[in-house]
């Protein structure tokens, strides 16, 4: 398998056209955010870090690479199943090459994270997308420990950082609400000597501590009620390698779970989601809508909540969405803003102003998309207004995805239910995050056809 952007794969456009009824059983693969903090978190311990369930998209991939380059065995043994010897915290080597991380930001900002306190320089790049979005976020923190950087205008990419010589220990508060930018700070505290603390007003997705806590880093949470909470962290301590079993995506399932919903006659299982609270914001959110999810057999697996969903078909109806939500569901109002297109009355998302900054501005390409479909649509700098038209969306449209997975896969979920069909003009990014999407619909029952319209 090959990853990266220097190669942008051909566009491949795809028409969605009204389903009768999705069924079956939908396989999500491993988490995103897991399996690249599985892999960085393998990379820095010493021994074997076994991994079951990772997941094998191009970001997923350009992480792997990138884990060599700085000095790691990563081995496939099989579908999901990977090992890696790490080298030990603080024994990463120069890479000797530029590292492409494609359309990831994930990836970049958390290997940079991981790499500003060693005394080694790298050079990050990617694609179209990727050079486009705002690295000074995580940057400008970094050269609290002592790192420095160069970049292009307003932080962008290609960026070369250079890691402290000297680290010192820190005490931030993170300023934007973004799991990224709290992760990237965390991996980077591992090598400076001394205690970090890192807070943030947000309570952005935690498997970075999660995770820290299973390889053996001293680490310590403190809530600090409205403030949020703040991360403590020893650094320069050992990590050791640990077993890691990547639960399923709840950020990829959204989109057979809203199918499911919007199609009449559907009803489509999809096994042992990760439901960490702080991923499970659309599922609260269509719940409250009126939607007929079950969730069944709940359990814990390596220190996550997992369960079944059993989602069936259900006319939803509009809600307010507060921004008190936003960090739980960031990745899912793409697909959220679809199914409110198809519930009765209006939903206004408040708090969206991170969607701005994603692998395309998120919040004009929803609502562009939208109101090619037909819809009426409020737009602000931080909100979006969707007048729900219940089961008669018109669609018909050719959607602009701008690189952009999420709003590729969420626009095919919208043709599956709407009157006329729905094309993108892009599905090739789909691989970045979810390769089995269109094999995985049309299983279930998807209509999908290659469009060159
Ligand atoms: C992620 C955090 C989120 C999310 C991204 C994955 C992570 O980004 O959008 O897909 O794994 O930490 P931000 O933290 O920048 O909001």
């Amino acid at each position: 398998m090959t990853a990266g952007s220097l190669n942008p794969a051909q566009p491949r456009p795809l028409a969605a056209r009204r389903a009768r009824g999705l069924s079956g059983m939908a396989q999500i693969p491993g988490d995103k955010s897991v399996s690249h903090r599985a892999l960085i978190l393998g990379a820095m311990a010493i021994g074997e870090t076994s991994i079951s369930g990772l997941l094998e998209a191009e970001d997923v991939l350009n992480t792997a690479s990138a884990m060599r380059a700085f000095g790691a065995d990563v081995m496939r043994d099989g579908p999901g199943d990977w090992r890696v010897w790490g080298t030990g915290n603080g024994g990463w080597k120069e890479p000797d090459n530029v590292l492409d991380f494609g359309n990831s930001g994930t990836g970049s900002r958390l290997v940079m994270g991981a790499m500003a306190t060693t005394a080694i320089t790298a050079v990050f790049t990617g694609d179209d997308s990727l050079r486009r979005r705002p690295m000074g976020r995580v940057l400008e923190p970094l050269t609290r420990f002592g790192a420095e950087y160069s970049a292009r205008a307003n932080g962008m990419m290609p960026v070369t950082l250079k890691g402290a010589v000297r680290p010192i220990a820190v005490d931030i508060d993170v300023a934007v609400a973004s799991a990224q930018v709290k992760s990237a700070l965390l991996l980077a505290a591992l090598g400076a000597p001394g205690r970090s603390r890192i807070a943030q007003r947000e309570l952005t997705r935690d498997h970075t501590e999660k995770m820290l806590t299973a390889f053996g880093a001293e680490i310590e949470v403190e809530p600090l009620g409205e403030a949020g909470e703040a991360v403590h962290l020893l650094g320069e301590s050992e990590l050791r390698a640990c077993r890691i079993d990547v639960p399923r995506d709840p950020s990829s399932a959204a989109f057979p779970l809203v199918a499911a919903l919007l199609v009449p006659g559907s009803e489509v299982t999809l096994p042992s989601l990760l439901l960490n609270p702080r991923r499970t914001g659309l599922i609260d959110t269509l719940i409250e809508m009126g939607a007929d999810i079950a969730i069944v057999n709940e359990r814990t697996s390596g220190g996550e909540r997992i369960g079944d969903l059993i989602a069936r078909s259900s006319q939803l109806r509009g809600v307010e969405v507060p921004p008190s939500r936003a960090p739980s569901m960031i990745d899912e109002y793409p697909v959220l803003a679809v199914a409110c297109a198809f519930a009765e009355g209006r939903t206004i998302m408040r708090g969206l102003d991170e969607l701005r900054v994603k692998e395309s501005d998120r919040l004009s390409a929803i609502a562009a998309g939208l109101k090619a479909c037909g819809l009426t649509i409020g737009e602000t700098e931080d909100s979006l207004t969707v007048e729900g038209r219940g089961h008669d969306v018109p669609g018909g449209a050719r959607i602009a995805t701008h690189l952009d997975h999420r709003i590729a896969m969420s626009f095919l979920v919208a043709g599956l239910a709407s009157r006329e069909p729905v094309s993108v003009d892009d599905t090739a990014m789909i691989a970045t995050s979810f390769p089995e999407f269109e094999m995985l619909m049309r299983n279930l029952g998807a209509d999908f056809q290659v469009s060159n319209r």
